[in-house]
Order: C-alpha cells, then sequence, then structure tokens
C-alpha cells in the first residue's frame, strides 16, 4: 500500500493509530486525519503545501486516549477513533458525536404519487445512516457553516445536505440543490469559541449533511476514496483561509485587466455582432476591457478552430479590437467533436488521449458539437498536449481562455462511472476523477498559457475542486434573470471566496430569460463589486448590453462602471492580499466582525477588502436599504455623513444608488477615470481619505508579466493624520512610480 505522507513532514509528526489510521501534525494548527481502510492512497489534486516542523510537541496516552499537544492545539484521539479538537486553553473546538444519530422527522406523509402526477418532484434528500467511511460531528448552538464552494442558498448553511458532484443543472438554482458545478468539499464553522476549518481532501462523490438530519451534529463522508481530512485551526476566519490555502495554494496574481468590466453573450453569432458591441460600448461610454468569444466563433463548435465565414478575417477582428483597446477571451469546452478528418480529434485518437470504455472503445457522447470525445485531463501528457493547443488561440490574437461543460456536461446521459480515464498515472474511473476534470482541465490551460505566452495567464472555469484557484477565476454558471438569483449572488461569492476561489462573478444581468430594467440596474450595483465582473446572458433571452434599456438605465449603469474603473488601484491591492493571504476579496461582514451575531448570517451585504461595505437593494421595487454597520465609524460614500456603527439603519436608496460605507481610518488609493485598464499610463494616484489617521498599503506593477516576483513592483505605505494631510513612504520600489499622488477627497 503507498503510504501518501504529508511533503516534508518529520516522522515525529506522524501518529499511527494503526496501520490504516494516522494523525499528521502539520503545524501548531493544522492537523490531517487519514483513515485508508486499507485502500491504496490517492493523489492528491488540491494539496501542494509541505508540513511545518512543530518544535514543542508532546504526546502521551491517558487511559487508551491518544493526547497530542501542539502548543495552539489539543488534539485527542480514542480507539474508536474519535477524534476531538480543542484549544491549548482546553476550549472544545470540535468534537466527534457519540450519541445515536436521530434523523430529524424523514418521514413524508401523503401519496406523493399524487404530487407527481401534476409534475411535482420529490425532494430527493435521504438520510442515509452511514457512509463507508464518515465523521460525524457536533454542532453547537450558535454554530455557522460556511464554504462549500457554490452551492446556492444561504452564506450560513447550517441545516442543509449537500453532494459534491460537479453537476451542471439548469433549472433555476435554489437553496434546496444539493449539487452544483463545483466541487469544494472545505467548510469553516464559526462558533462562541472561536472559528476552524475542515477540508475533507477526496475528490470522489462525497457528502455534507450540515445539521438537516439532526441540528445537533454534522456528518461528512464518502462511499469511494477514504477519509482523508484536514482541521485547520482559526480562531478567526483570515487565519484559517490563510493556513487553508497554504496547503491548496493561492491565486496568481491575474493580468490587471481582467479586472475591468467583460460583455458576453451567447451568442454574438458574427464579427460584425462583436464589432456593433464594442463600437457601442466606446460611444456610449462604458468602460471596458474584454469581449467574450461564445461557442460561435467556432467552426462547427469544434474547439481550437475558427468560424471562417460568420467571423471571416478572424486576425483582423481581433487586432482591430486590440487597437480599440479590448481583450478577447474564447471560450474552450472539453468535448472534442468526434470527426475524422478534424486534426484535433485525429491526433488525440492517436495519441490514445480520450477516455475509453472498459472496452477499450474512444467514449463519445453528444455536447455541442454532436458526438464528441473527452480528453484524459488526469494524464499529464494530456494536459501538456491540450496547453499546446491554444497556441493557435494566442496567435489568432485571443488573449485568455474560458472553460465551460467541464464537470463535464454532456447531452445524452450523464458519462458512466466506469469509463477509463487516469489520475497522475493511474487508471481510474469516470467516477474517481468526475469532480477533479475540470480542475485538471484549467490546469492544463493556464500551465500551457504560461508556458506560450510567458505572461499572466486568465482563465475562467465553471467546474472546479479545491486548489484550483492556482490555476482559474470561476464564475456561477446559468443563473437566471430573476430577482431570488441576485439575492443569491452575495452569499454564494461570498462562500466561494471563503472556499478560497477569490476571483469569482456571476453572469450580471442573470443568464437564462429575460432581465428587466430594473433587474439589471440593481445587479450592476452588486456586480460592479465582485470580484470577476462580466454581463453575460444566453441565446433566445432578451439582449441585456448596458444600452438597452434607454438612456436612464444606460446612465445608472455606466455610473457603476465607471465606480469600478476609478476603484481599479484598491481592487487589485485586495487580489494582491489574496493572492499573498487567500483572503476573499468579497468578503461576508463575519470575516472581519465574527464575534457580532448581527453578521454572522447577513446575507444582503458584503465588505469589499476590510473596509469598504457595500448593502445593495436586492429587491424590486424597494427604494430604501436596511443597513447594518458593524462597530466602529463609518462613512457614507455618497454623502460623507458619519454614522456611528453596532447599529441598524434604513438608506434612502433610489433605483440609481447602492449603499456603500466606508470604515473611519480608511484610505482609498484610486485612478482617473479611464474606458479601460492601462498600467501603463497611470501616472497619478487620487487617494480617497476618510476619517482621521488613515492609511492603507497600495501596491503597483505592470499588471501583465511575472516581473513582480523579481521584485518590479512598487509598494506604498500611506498615511495620513488627524486632518487628511498625508504621507507616502515606498516600501520597495522596483517599478516606475506615479509621478503624483493627490488627495480627491478627504471626508473627516
Ligand atoms: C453553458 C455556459 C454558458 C454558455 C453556454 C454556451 O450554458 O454555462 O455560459 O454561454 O454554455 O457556450
Amino acid at each position: 500500500m503507498m503510504l501518501r505522507k504529508s511533503k516534508n513532514i518529520p516522522d515525529g509528526q506522524v501518529f499511527h493509530l494503526d496501520s490504516y489510521r494516522r494523525i499528521e501534525i502539520l503545524s501548531e494548527d493544522v492537523v490531517r486525519v487519514v483513515f485508508t481502510g486499507g485502500m491504496e492512497e490517492d493523489p492528491s489534486a488540491a494539496v501542494v503545501g509541505a508540513a511545518a516542523t512543530v518544535s514543542n510537541l508532546a504526546a502521551d496516552t491517558i487511559e487508551g486516549r491518544l493526547c497530542i499537544h501542539t502548543g495552539k492545539l489539543r488534539i485527542f484521539a480514542d480507539p474508536s477513533f474519535h477524534i476531538d479538537f480543542s484549544a491549548a486553553d482546553g476550549r472544545i473546538l470540535s468534537e466527534e458525536y457519540r450519541g445515536l444519530r436521530v434523523p430529524l422527522k424523514m418521514e413524508r406523509s401523503g401519496t406523493e404519487e399524487f404530487a407527481a402526477w401534476e409534475g411535482h418532484d420529490r425532494p430527493v434528500f435521504e438520510a442515509k445512516a452511514d457512509y463507508r467511511f464518515q465523521s460525524v460531528r457536533r454542532l453547537h448552538a450558535g454554530d455557522c457553516v460556511y464554504g462549500l464552494g457554490d452551492k446556492a442558498g444561504f452564506l450560513n448553511q447550517r441545516g442543509y445536505a449537500y453532494e459534491m458532484w460537479n453537476t451542471d443543472n439548469a433549472d433555476p438554482h435554489n437553496e434546496n440543490f444539493r449539487a452544483l458545478y463545483k466541487s469544494m468539499p472545505f467548510f469553516l464553522v464559526l462558533g462562541d469559541a472561536g472559528a476552524y476549518g475542515i477540508f475533507l481532501d477526496n475528490h470522489h462523490r462525497t457528502y455534507f449533511d450540515m445539521g438537516k438530519e439532526n441540528p445537533d451534529y454534522y456528518v461528512f463522508g464518502c462511499d469511494e476514496g477514504y477519509l482523508d481530512y484536514y482541521f485547520i485551526y482559526g480562531p478567526t476566519l483570515p487565519e484559517i483561509l490563510e493556513r487553508y490555502t497554504a496547503l491548496t495554494g493561492r491565486m496568481p496574481l491575474p493580468p490587471l485587466w481582467t479586472l475591468g468590466y467583460h460583455q458576453s453573450r451567447w451568442g454574438y453569432e458574427s464579427k460584425d455582432e462583436i464589432r456593433f458591441i464594442a463600437e457601442t460600448m466606446r460611444a456610449c461610454q462604458i468602460p471596458c476591457d474584454c469581449i467574450h468569444f461564445d461557442i460561435d466563433y467556432m467552426d462547427h463548435f469544434k474547439v481550437f478552430t475558427w468560424n471562417k465565414e460568420r467571423y471571416r478575417d478572424g486576425k483582423k477582428l481581433l487586432a482591430d479590437l486590440k487597437s480599440e483597446g479590448f481583450k478577447a477571451v474564447a471560450i474552450i469546452d472539453p468535448g472534442v467533436k468526434a470527426q475524422p478528418g478534424y486534426g484535433v480529434f485525429d491526433e488525440g485518437e492517436h495519441l490514445s488521449y480520450f477516455a475509453k470504455t472498459p472496452e477499450g472503445e474512444t467514449y463519445r457522447n453528444a455536447v455541442w458539437p454532436g458526438d464528441a470525445a473527452f480528453p484524459d485531463f488526469g494524464n499529464p501528457s494530456v494536459r501538456a498536449w491540450w496547453g499546446g493547443l491554444h497556441r493557435f488561440l494566442l496567435d489568432m490574437g485571443i488573449d485568455g481562455v474560458w472553460n465551460d461543460m467541464n464537470e463535464p456536461a454532456s447531452f445524452h446521459g450523464p458519462l458512466p462511472d466506469d469509463l477509463v480515464f487516469s489520475d497522475e498515472g493511474r487508471r481510474a474511473r469516470h467516477a474517481d476523477i468526475h469532480n477533479i476534470y475540470g480542475h485538471n482541465m484549467a490546469k492544463s490551460t493556464y500551465e500551457g498559457w504560461k508556458r506560450l505566452s510567458g505572461r499572466r495567464p486568465f482563465v475562467l472555469t465553471r467546474a472546479c475542486f479545491c486548489g484550483s484557484q492556482r490555476y482559474t477565476a470561476a464564475w456561477t454558471g446559468d443563473n437566471h434573470s430573476i430577482w431570488s438569483h441576485l439575492r443569491l449572488v452575495i452569499p454564494q461569492l461570498c462562500n466561494l471566496g471563503l472556499s478560497g476561489m477569490a476571483f469569482c462573478g456571476t453572469d450580471v444581468g442573470g443568464f437564462g430569460g429575460d432581465t428587466t430594467p430594473e433587474l439589471l440596474t440593481r445587479w450592476v450595483q452588486v456586480g460592479c463589486f465582485s470580484p470577476f465582473f462580466r454581463n453575460h446572458s444566453a441565446k433566445g433571452t432578451r439582449n441585456q448590453e448596458p444600452w438597452q434599456f434607454g438612456e436612464s438605465t444606460l446612465a445608472i449603469y455606466r455610473r457603476y462602471v465607471e465606480l469600478r474603473y476609478r476603484w481599479i488601484p484598491y481592487l487589485y491591492d485586495q487580489v494582491r492580499l489574496a493572492a499573498q493571504k487567500g483572503w476573499p476579496v468579497m468578503r461576508p461582514l463575519a470575516f472581519h466582525y465574527p464575534s457580532d451575531p448581527q453578521v454572522r448570517e447577513i446575507n444582503d451585504a458584503f465588505l469589499l477588502g476590510e473596509n469598504v461595505l457595500v448593502s445593495p437593494v436586492l429587491e424590486q421595487g424597494a427604494r430604501q436599504k436596511l443597513v447594518y454597520l458593524p462597530e466602529g465609524i463609518w462613512y457614507d460614500y455618497w454623502t460623507s455623513a458619519r454614522e456611528e456603527g453596532s447599529r441598524w439603519l434604513i438608506r434612502e436608496a433610489p433605483l440609481d444608488l447602492c449603499p456603500i460605507y466606508i470604515k473611519s481610518g480608511t484610505i482609498l488609493p484610486t485612478w482617473p477615470l479611464r474606458q479601460l485598464i492601462d498600467p501603463l499610463q497611470e501616472t497619478e494616484l487620487v487617494l480617497e481619505v476618510f476619517g482621521p489617521n488613515a492609511s492603507c498599503t497600495h501596491y503597483q506593477d505592470n499588471g501583465e508579466t511575472f516581473d513582480y516576483q523579481n521584485d518590479v513592483y512598487n509598494l506604498y505605505r500611506i498615511v495620513a493624520d488627524e486632518t487628511g494631510a498625508f504621507t507616502v513612504e515606498l516600501r520597495q520600489s522596483g517599478y516606475p512610480q506615479y509621478r503624483r499622488v493627490t488627495a480627491g477627497r478627504v471626508v473627516l
């Protein structure tokens, strides 16, 4: 049996309970628990971090119970493999639930056929007695559960049950959905004793019942693969994120233009439509950096080809867009049209790079191009080959890649579990690698693009797994133009951020269905603060570019895109923190105010970075918003009014206004308004100072290359006094500096 110990872990930090069970102490606050049941250990797709030496480790056995002290944590393991964690001062953090499992009211009375007759679904949830491997752990009163990727619903996921199985479901997503596109088996529990996180490093199908079966406990487990989880102590959420991303990696700095506004639609069906979009964007003075090319740019949806009729002279089109300051992102799906004579298919066949049936035939299922074969991204040679295919897009003049349908989605029923793929050199079944298919595709795309271009790649994905933040941004897939989906944006993006995916966004305006001017208006007021900011919609729905609904909608839309563009330096500083510490860009209030019980379940407001609180209107017709301000002094961004925190207030919010509050003590670094992002032309930094003794740390680089890794960047520490007068100190200088730093606004 292969033992997959953590990297660099000293033998003295590994405690074997028997030949199948062990506890590894990775650091003072991170502990790995493994129970293989005798199975061979899988390679991890997620973990890249190594263990640290823990100097003050002590262990003893008291009445048959192993007790390990790390200095910060105490870990207890009893002979029946109950594992408990407490803080060094004895406070219990997380303990195995030892009582009887008592499913709450799982019976479903009445004759369900009658409901089914009219077309109602029976909720699929079944309380399942036990998984092959599992941990049942206590929930304490007041515990809130966050994370778990893109699951639809509320910020606090307590009371719901989920499955990790990457799923493309076009129905309107809601809180009863058990699975969506992404599998991120990592959650955080915030309770009165502080917070901890648990990452179940199993990329098979896994299950999470976060107190639905019974509010006294939660269960996570699997029937395939084995139990391999990391307990990550906080006690604060930022510390957990830092430790979790030390383990699974952090987002690399993206090209700066990707923080701009992206316009997309499935489908702009010809080059003329794309040209029209670009021209109108500039004519309407909506700042914009990028246009997305959905599947229609391809020849019959064959990846790495170009539609030479409708998108004739593609290179010229892309060169012209470039000269207008637009970047282009092209969609690439995994399904390769199974058509002999088509180079990508022939080559993949020849090299035996596609998934096979157990009988050894290339497996086919339908996606956009019709019958398609599925590259085996778990094989490093396939990843290198696929990465190299992007030369075609680079040569055309494309700037970034959008990976879609990579759950993988298929139109003729799901891929059978027993299809033959591989997992880093080992034979694997589809069921074994399903959840990391999108992850490995994004990895292949990122690494290929980096190799070919030498520049920072931009990859956007729909499906992913823990650790995908190392390669890709993510969007939340096919939402709908409905108000409940606008309300979903904040919890979904906050939980994605808490799962390590800091660079994320939704389809602004909604993908499916017809948007309304009011919905689009309120959506852009949230979207302009989401790390990835793209308006996208589906074929057959009403067009929803900013100018589609007349002058007044356009004017409001413009106002928020302009705000985004002025705030790019602030946003980039938050992205850099994500790259350095793994902190989300868009954060729930609980991230910084964990001991304030008011904020733990706030679903309709968020923090952008630490000091900007956004509380958008998410209801049709509402013209006022109930806003909660946490402790401290806050300034109304629009009126400069000074507000005391730790209280609720009602803010007037006419259609053109999204309530924004800035914490006293903040300096917002901004740039003058532009129609596109070009760091090379930014010679002036404009500061907005809120409150006395404000400060910020601001980062500047060329926004494009990896030179920053060789210190080609500037880091400014800017400190203002009680009058708002500021001084600028250069902490690092390696890049041409701003010629001027000015105060645009001082609010005291
Ligand atoms: C999927 C994607 C969507 C895209 C469409 C066509 O539905 O989620 O964003 O526009 O496919 O490629």
